[in-house]
């Protein structure tokens, strides 16, 4: 199978999403020029150029993508070039309103927007496959075309007849019989025992609460039927380009698709990121995304969208201060992208998006925004080559699963105060501000390379999970995990004694008494540290080791931090610094090492390869300890046991 180095061929890809046909065709001589000075070398064409592409049903028009293909390859610019099946174009709900997704209330969700399309629906799969076939035909052999590029963020939900029929389909295959449907979704609560298999339907809006196990299959549902809609317009590329590699880009952290089953069907892993410039926590979520992704691919992945600036769909959308474009996009070199691009080319000045930025602001070739791109493309294209190695392998992993995730966010749960993704942010961080470089892993994957696995929360576990967790420990890891794990089975079904009793017994749990909630604001004392969110009413087993109790109140002297050998169980949410020197003190005892010791605050050292990545995320220099004689590739100069950073700054050192 091709891979990202297919369209890298040792460099790393820089440029972005360009909508060229929002522009007169003047326009895109400058583009060429400005692109050529900033070193991009690869653009994104036709994400959403369906109605030009296609302005009436069957018909074609790809003159302007002819033009725009020669010029890209006459000027030295690689294109992704993307199925356009997004957006369709308004004649087709017109025409096949049958097209168009249609909400949990039964509204449909209409053209004038994008992503209106029904994963479902027999007509739309038609004409995606159509245009996507006449795609790979013409462009097939076109010398420009590097990397085919699917859709655009796969993300609807659908309750539709025609995504209820596929439903129906999709669980037949699941369960065989309406029995086995019928234990699994636990329908002798509250009389919905199904007796034909045209009863069932998505989980429409409903008086009260839904059953679990009916909207859980619907997220799994969702996830496959989108991924159906990928496969197909993939295959339908590689047919004829076997050569070319093929991605679809996520959103980071997205609960729509189960993102590790995704990934083993693409030839490149890409991913949207758009931390928010004002987050204290930007550098740490944008790590989370990067080290997720980069486990997703299993080798060098592709940032495919930032922002060089403002984007313009939160409540209130900042610019990135000077250095922060530069320093999020070297993060992400850091932790194994060898790509790095931005949705968009040059900002639109109609649309929906004319004010999120581009990699050309409106304020143009003079403003900030476009002189920063250039002086970063220069950059990227002095260390391409040096950066070689993807992937390096780390001491910790985090372990997340989808299913655990839709299991465990349904209704009716004891607390809205957990969430899911929240969790795994703050643990990532803890070990992120440890200065612990950490890899995501599923449950089931072979988890025996690492010295340290860390389990935010995973609420349901399928029997081979538990049994993966169980031999890890027994074959000498260290495991410590969250609260609100090992609860309920892939049907979610409660386990018996509310936590499987192998993993009661693995953390030296002898009964689980009962959960206690903590509201926001609300915190519990413990030892040394407060506890937020969460609290267990905990009786520990004989083996089980108190590493911290619960101090005051109902819970008073319970475990509040449990531990049974190399099995750790942290039944509340630590403070942010605590939940730090936690894992940091279980890692070091698990013989996993930070980075490079005495790293200040807010510096990170990512090593790739050889080289060594020093990043200073705050607005003040910093002095680093660098043991040794290295030669920092972005300026050239030889740095020796000692660095300067000034703000954002950053140094790529190699040996
Ligand atoms: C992404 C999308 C782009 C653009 C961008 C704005 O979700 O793929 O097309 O809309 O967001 O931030």
């Amino acid at each position: 199978m091709p891979g990202l180095d297919d369209a890298t061929r040792g460099r790393i890809l820089y440029g972005g999403d360009y909508n060229p046909e929002q522009w007169p065709e003047e326009t895109w001589l400058d583009d060429v020029r400005l692109m050529k000075d900033a070193r991009v070398n690869s653009v994104t064409l036709g994400v959403f150029s369906w109605a030009k592409l296609e302005p009436r049903p069957g018909e074609r028009d790809f003159g302007w993508l002819d033009r725009l293909m020669d010029l890209m390859h006459d000027n030295g610019i690689g294109v992704v070039l993307a199925t356009p099946t997004a957006s369709p174009p308004p004649w087709m709900g017109h025409l096949h309103p049958d097209t168009l997704p249609v909400d949990q209330d039964g509204r449909t969700e209409w053209w004038g927007g994008r992503q209106h399309f029904s994963h479902s629906s027999a007509a739309y799969r038609h004409y995606a496959a159509a245009i996507t076939g006449d795609l790979a035909a013409r462009y097939g052999g076109h010398p420009a075309l590097t990397m085919w590029h699917i859709n655009n963020e796969y993300c609807t939900y659908d309750w539709s007849d025609e995504a209820a029929a596929r439903f129906r389909g999709w669980l037949q295959d699941r369960y065989g019989t309406l029995d086995a449907l019928n234990e699994a979704w636990g329908t002798a609560f509250w009389s919905q025992g199904y007796g034909d298999w045209a009863e069932i339907h998505t989980p429409r809006h409903a008086h009260y609460l839904k059953n679990p196990g009916q909207v859980l299959d619907f997220k799994r549902f969702t996830s496959d039927m989108l991924l159906e809609c990928y496969v197909a317009e993939r295959d339908l590329v590689r047919r004829a380009t076997p050569h070319i590699p093929v991605t679809t880009n996520f959103m980071p952290l997205w609960i729509g698709q189960d993102a590790w089953r995704w990934a083993e069907e693409e030839d490149v892993v890409s991913v949207d990121l758009y931390p928010d410039p004002r987050d204290p926590f930007g550098a740490q979520n944008g790590a989370l995304v990067q080290d997720m992704t980069r486990s997703q691919a299993r080798g060098p992945w592709m940032l495919m969208e930032q922002a060089a600036g403002p984007v313009n769909w939160r409540g209130v959308n900042h610019p990135k201060p000077r250095g922060l474009n530069r320093l999020w996009s070297l993060q992400a070199v850091a932790r194994g992208a060898d790509a790095v691009c931005y949705f968009q080319w040059r900002q639109s000045r109609q649309g929906a998006e004319k004010f999120h930025s581009g990699m050309v602001s409106h304020a143009g070739e003079e403003g900030r925004t476009y002189q920063e791109v250039k002086q970063l493309g220069a950059e990227l294209a002095r260390i391409g080559e040096e950066v070689t190695d993807s992937h390096t392998p780390n001491d910790i992993a985090v372990l997340h699963d989808w299913h655990a995730w839709w299991a465990g966010a349904q209704d009716g749960r004891l607390s809205t105060q957990v969430d899911h993704p929240d969790l795994v942010k703050a643990w990532h961080r803890a070990l992120w501000e440890a200065h612990l470089a950490t890899d995501f892993a599923h449950p089931e994957h072979d988890l025996s390379a690492y010295k340290l696995v860390v389990v935010p929360q995973l609420y349901a576990l399928t029997d081979a999970a538990i049994e993966n967790l169980l031999a890890y420990v027994r074959g000498g890891g260290t495991l410590v995990s969250g609260f609100l794990t090992g609860v309920a089975d892939e049907d979610d079904r409660v386990r018996a004694g509310g936590m499987d009793g192998r993993l009661r017994e693995l953390f030296g749990i002898r009964t689980l008494h009962e959960w206690w909630p903590l509201d926001a604001g609300e915190y519990v004392e413990c030892d040394a540290f407060r506890g937020t969110l969460w609290s267990e009413e905990i009786e520990k087993s004989e083996a089980g080791e108190v590493e911290a109790a619960y101090k005051g109140g109902e819970l008073d002297g319970l475990p509040a931090v449990l531990r049974k050998g190399r099995a750790w169980y942290v039944s509340t949410l630590p403070e942010p610094d605590a939940m730090r020197d936690l894992l940091a003190r279980i890692a070091v005892g698990a013989g996993a090492r930070p980075v490079l010791d005495a790293l200040p605050a807010g510096v990170e050292a990512v090593r790739r390869g050889d080289l060594l990545f020093v990043l200073n995320h705050g607005r003040e220099s910093v002095t680093v300890e660098v043991p040794g004689a290295h030669r920092d590739l972005l300026t050239g100069a030889t740095v020796q046991d000692e660095l300067t950073l000034g703000r954002y700054g950053v140094a790529v050192l190699k040996p």
